[in-house]
């Protein structure tokens, strides 16, 4: 979500926008996308949340390979007023903040290598268009993430982003939702993703819990591989209403209370599944 350095690179704006410049990707690059996109929207009906599938059909992602912004932008705006900026990769945490907290969520312009259809470090266009923007044609879950950017701003003045980032791993990008038919993703780093989007629903090594706002900042996560333990929200709603209050009081409950370690079902937690751990002890 972020890169450490200050500076824009150069041909980037002071706010590390770029021009997407759509007209300049390669068959080859329009290749990967239109593979990517066909397999995900095969696996995703049934897996998806209601909100992510609807995003999906309202922007119609897949007319003429990699999505053009200003399409996009103009289905989105009309939606729930949030629009879509190109970046040359990751941004500061101030700048994604920034961002957020006026609507516009900055996308990766570069899209990962025909060898790279299921890793790459950096989120590329598919992870970022594909995984994020469905979800913020939602307008609940689209103030969610705009009350994130500004909570992000604020926990950065007081040196608590640490926290936060967990809030933001485990919801906007390894969210569960629970519904009346089961299960359901909304996380962008699950939906965008061929595995994981199998293995976070069906695996039975990770542990399934209910979300808690504090348990969720008190548990570390993993970037390099599937995740030990997913949070289930019981409605988008239920999650931006547990985030309105100020998180200053929590913040600092959690400067004393410890973290949980990855793989513990603690005390108070809402069951779903109680994992075997297995991939992650294999
Ligand atoms: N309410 C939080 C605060 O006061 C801001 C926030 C909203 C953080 C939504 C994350 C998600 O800091
Ligand atoms: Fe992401």
């Amino acid at each position: 979500m972020s890169a450490d350095g200050f500076t824009p690179p150069p041909g980037a704006r002071p706010d590390w926008t770029i021009d997407q410049d759509w007209a300049a990707y390669t068959p080859t690059e329009h290749q990967v996308w239109m593979t990517l996109y066909e397999r995900q929207s095969r696996l995703l009906p049934g897996r998806a949340c209601d909100a992510f599938l609807h995003g999906l059909d309202a922007l119609d992602l897949h007319r003429g390979g990699i999505p053009d912004f200003a399409r996009i932008n103009e289905e989105l705006d009309r939606l729930t007023g949030w629009s879509v900026v190109a970046v040359p990769g990751l941004v500061p945490d101030e700048v994604f903040f920034e961002h957020l907290a006026n609507r516009r969520f900055p996308a990766g312009q570069f899209i990962r290598k025909p060898e790279q259809l299921d890793y790459l470090q950096e989120p590329d266009i598919f992870h970022d268009v594909f995984g994020h923007v469905p979800m913020l044609t939602d307008p609940t879950f689209a103030d969610y993430m705009q009350a994130y950017g500004a909570g992000g701003l604020k926990a950065m003045d007081r040196g608590q982003l640490h926290n936060l980032a967990r809030l933001y791993w485990y919801t906007v990008e390894f969210g569960l939702l629970e519904t009346p038919d089961g299960l359901r993703i909304y996380g962008a780093g699950i939906v965008s993703s061929h595995a994981e989007s199998i293995f976070a629903l069906d695996d039975p090594s990770p542990n399934r819990l209910g979300f808690d706002l504090e348990r969720v900042m008190r548990t570390p996560y993993r970037i390099d591989d599937f995740q030990q333990v997913y949070f289930v929200v019981p409605s988008l709603q239920a999650l931006l209403d547990a985030t309105l209050q100020d998180f200053g009081a929590l913040y600092e409950r959690l400067a004393r209370s410890g973290d949980i370690p990855i793989a513990a079902v603690a005390p108070g937690d809402q069951v779903f599944t109680r994992g075997t751990q297995a991939y992650a002890a294999r």
